[in-house]
């Protein structure tokens, strides 16, 4: 036999030569949610291990991430009033905006993505204005874009639509764009798919629509090249990077998206991915920390530069990237 590639895995410091693979600290962003109160840690009951904090709990949090090596998180806010034009999703006095100005007070150097959406703040619980039973597009546009600018007015480093309407790129870059904030980075959702993955984060943020679902305006999961589509349109509406969501179901979509993208690429590791590993590793079904490490190597390979995690605390916490 002249060809052996098991010579290359004889022990740890070639295999370790070899490694095309490698995440690094640098890349994990940590979503987190923020509820309104005093004193509030919150476990979600079907996401281990994750809370929904009070601002003045989330401080305390944030303050353990710097030993950590943890720099940033995707902020998610929880209201106490909704209604149907999400309205407290761009008060200034809002949830997230007060967390974020509190984030910023003391942390100047936690670097703060805000999820730009409308479903935690509308009564129905849809992403965006109802109209005949379907979210209407170009209107629900106009609150995007109030609302990512009131994110940026209260010092998010970045925003980050997750809301899968038709223009929401142009229509945030050029609010944003209007109010000054024209240094303020977009994180498009680009190709995020209708999953089921998603449900623990609904019971998370309170978010799960009332009626029917989010099918015509969330991507079909059976398409793969219209997610280069989707990707290809943020792309061009000038998204700074471009987001595949979820990410273990979709590495194929991930891949593709890092092949045709020129800007950075982004996978979410979204809520269902976690509870179903942190559910088996309960169980000791699985070896938690080994599957753990392993799915962050998987969106790496995949083409991943950002990867934004339930796991990111935890991953640094036991030095699972070594
Ligand atoms: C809001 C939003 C959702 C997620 C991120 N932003 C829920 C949804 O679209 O239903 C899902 C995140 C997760 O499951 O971890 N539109
Ligand atoms: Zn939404």
């Amino acid at each position: 036999m002249l060809i052996r590639p098991r010579r290359l895995r004889q022990n740890e410091t070639i295999r370790n030569m070899i490694a095309e693979t490698s995440v690094s600290a640098d890349c994990l962003v940590y979503p987190m949610f923020v509820v309104e109160g005093e004193g509030v840690k919150e476990e979600i009951p079907s996401m281990p291990n994750q809370f929904r904090f009070s601002i003045d709990a989330l401080l305390k949090e944030i303050a353990t991430f710097g030993p950590l090596g943890l720099k940033s998180i995707l902020l998610f806010g929880i209201p106490d009033h909704k209604d149907e034009m999400a309205t407290s999703a761009y008060d200034e006095n809002g949830i997230v905006q007060r967390a974020v100005r509190a984030i910023k007070a003391k942390f100047s150097e936690i670097y703060v993505i805000c999820d730009v959406c409308l479903c935690e703040y509308m009564s129905h619980g849809h992403c965006g204005i109802i109209k005949d039973n379907d979210v209407d597009n170009d209107p629900t546009l106009e609150l995007l874009a109030k609302t990512a600018v009131s994110q940026a007015a209260a010092g998010a480093d970045m925003v980050a639509p997750s809301d899968m309407m038709d223009g929401h790129i142009t229509a945030i870059r050029e609010a944003l764009d209007a109010a000054g904030f024209t240094n303020t980075p977009i994180m498009g959702y680009s190709a995020k798919f209708a999953s089921a993955y998603y449900g623990p984060f609904r019971d998370a943020a309170d978010s799960a629509p009332h009626f029917g679902n989010r099918k015509t305006y969330q991507m079909d999961v059976r398409n793969g090249r219209e997610a280069m589509h989707e990707v290809e349109l943020d792309l061009e509406e000038g998204a700074d990077i471009v987001m595949v969501k979820p990410g273990l179901a979709f590495l194929d979509v991930l891949s593709g998206a890092a092949e045709i993208s020129n800007v950075p690429v982004a996978v979410y590791n979204v809520s269902g991915e976690y509870s179903m590993v942190k559910a088996a590793g309960k169980n000791g079904w699985i070896d938690e920390n080994a599957i753990i490490r392993e799915n962050m190597i998987a969106f790496k390979r995949a083409g991943a530069d950002i990867i934004i995690t339930y796991h990111a605390k935890e991953i640094l916490e036991k030095g699972l990237l070594k």
